[in-house]
């Protein structure tokens, strides 16, 4: 393999993306080959391909949602302009278009790579067979010699999943499928250039790690430091004159390709005020438990949503936003929308303090504290980790439902009781204190009965506000664990 393309110092992070990236392009086996890039709007796909395209010579072009005959005009134009050609190419037809792309490639690897591949589908339903054989017929059975690096890029999520999926003519050809996903919430805050963790946990509550939304979106304004982030909220997120306002509600137009958001607003509004079963969300929105199937699945299938099962209660679902700008949308922007048109962001944000920390920033944080035990668990309790996850666990002789934020299992080992590693509380806003502590106590205990491992378990409370005395004196103890917000970012 030639030696490794260093990344461009323009791009951020994405170390592993653009090593994939890179072995693919220069994959050196005389056959063409296929590679998906996928990933939600706005993460830095094309952002990504086209430095590689430019680090290697690459072809490069990005559809737009147009007609077939325009398509196809563009992409000769595009295809002429990678030649140095004056005049544009002119193909009869896809065909023609593609066999002189799929040729591009000589006896060097070179990546050829189509962003925005489902805009072409659209118009043309038969592009994925016409380039299927393509690239079939630049296989080792065909004596191969081409070296084309084909990419399809595209965010639709269900259109690229359909790319794949079942007998869809190009499922089986890809040796490179690549989601594209947001930035972890650490590079997210380098990203930023925040340091302080409490400020970095806010921000990451509204922005998540969404790479446009640091830059265009803001144009580059990040907020200076704790005490500058109401202002910047005002002046960056909850203005009428900036993009990001309005992003939660293109991002459900774009991603989905929904006629009634209504019903989608409320299925996510209801799992942003935390009523997160399915029944909960019909409930909440005053429909039938059957009307919300359907939106479910299409805000699953997009991305925006994901099902969780309750570790502890087998069978219990919840629903959980996964774009952090959406739940602060539906709590903070779309109750007070009216308001917000009229530039009164500053009195929207006055009055949002307590939905915002019980709503988002709350919820936002547990969510942190389990990533942050899946990434670094195994330095923090000192044994390999498995699955982390919340959930329920009943407490029958006092009425009671413990919900545990943080559990973390050891991995599994069949015809074992299950080890359970840590059973951890998260509160964003609360002095904890001992009685955080006796409540996962009574969970350990609830759950020795039920048959886990809870011989090494450690209890660990996770605050944004720190810990009262007595708790620090426990902990001091050995007996709990105390982790502030700056241990996530440590
Ligand atoms: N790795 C990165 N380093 C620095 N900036 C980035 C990075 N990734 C994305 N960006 C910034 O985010 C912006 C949006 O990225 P880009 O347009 O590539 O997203 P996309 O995934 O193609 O979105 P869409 O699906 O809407 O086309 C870029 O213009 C760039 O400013
Ligand atoms: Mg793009």
């Amino acid at each position: 393999m030639a030696h490794a393309l260093g990344k461009p110092a323009h791009v951020f992070g994405r170390d592993r993306e653009w090593r994939a990236l890179a072995d693919f392009a220069a994959d050196l086996r005389p056959e063409a080959t296929l590679g998906i890039v996928s990933g939600r709007r706005r993460q830095g796909k094309t952002y990504l391909l086209r430095s590689l395209a430019a680090a290697t010579g690459g072809f490069f072009f990005e559809a737009a949602e147009a007609t077939e005959a325009e398509s196809l005009r563009m992409f000769g134009a595009a295809l002429a302009r990678h030649a140095g050609s004056a005049a544009d190419f002119s193909f009869p037809d896809w065909e023609n278009a593609l066999r002189y792309f799929a040729d591009l490639a000589g006896p060097d690897p070179v990546p050829l790579i189509i962003d925005e591949f489902s805009y072409l589908v659209k118009a043309s339903p038969a592009l994925p067979s016409l380039l299927r054989r393509e690239i079939d017929g630049r296989g080792p059975s065909q004596g191969g010699g081409s070296r084309a690096r084909v990419l399809l890029c595209g965010s639709a999520m269900s259109v690229m999943g359909g790319l794949l999926a079942g007998n869809a003519p190009l499922r089986g050809r890809a040796g490179l499928e690549m989601v594209i996903k947001p930035f972890g919430y650490r590079d997210a805050a380098r990203f930023w250039g925040v340091s302080d963790p409490g400020l970095a946990v806010r921000l990451h509550a509204i922005v998540g790690g969404t790479p446009a939304y640091r830059r265009q979106f803001v144009r580059d304004d990040a907020p200076a430091g704790p005490d500058d982030f109401d202002s910047w909220v005002v002046r960056s997120v909850l203005n009428p004159d900036r993009p990001l306002l309005r992003e939660a509600r293109y991002l459900l137009a774009e991603e989905t390709d929904i006629r009634d958001p209504a019903l989608y607003h409320s299925v996510l509004a209801a799992i942003a005020a935390r009523n997160e079963t399915w029944g909960g969300i019909a409930n909440y929105i005053g429909r039938r438990a059957s009307d919300i199937a359907h939106p479910l699945n299409v805000l699953e299938d997009a991305g925006l949503v994901v099902k969780e099962t309750d570790v502890f209660r087998a069978g219990r679902t919840r629903y959980r936003i996964t774009e952090p700008l959406v739940t602060f949308y539906e709590t903070v922007m779309r109750p007070r929308w009216a308001d917000l048109e009229l530039g009164l962001g500053a009195e929207v944000w006055a009055d949002s303090g307590p939905a915002f920390g019980s709503q988002v920033a709350g919820p936002h944080f547990e969510a942190l504290c389990r990533e942050f035990a899946r990434a670094q668990g195994r330095r923090v309790f000192g044994v390999p980790v498995g699955e982390v996850a919340s959930g329920t666990v009943t407490d029958p002789g006092n009425k009671a439902q413990i919900e545990i934020d943080v559990a973390v299992f050891g991995p599994a080992r069949p015809g074992e009781p299950r080890p359970l590693i840590s059973l951890g509380e998260a509160k964003w806003g609360k002095v904890m204190g001992l009685r955080h502590v006796e409540r996962l106590r009574r969970a350990r205990a609830l759950l020795t009965v039920k048959g886990y491992d809870t011989t090494a378990t450690t209890l660990a409370c996770y605050s944004g506000a720190g810990f009262d005395p007595a708790l620090a004196a426990a902990a001091a103890d050995g007996d709990v664990l105390l982790l502030g917000a700056d241990r996530l970012y440590a």
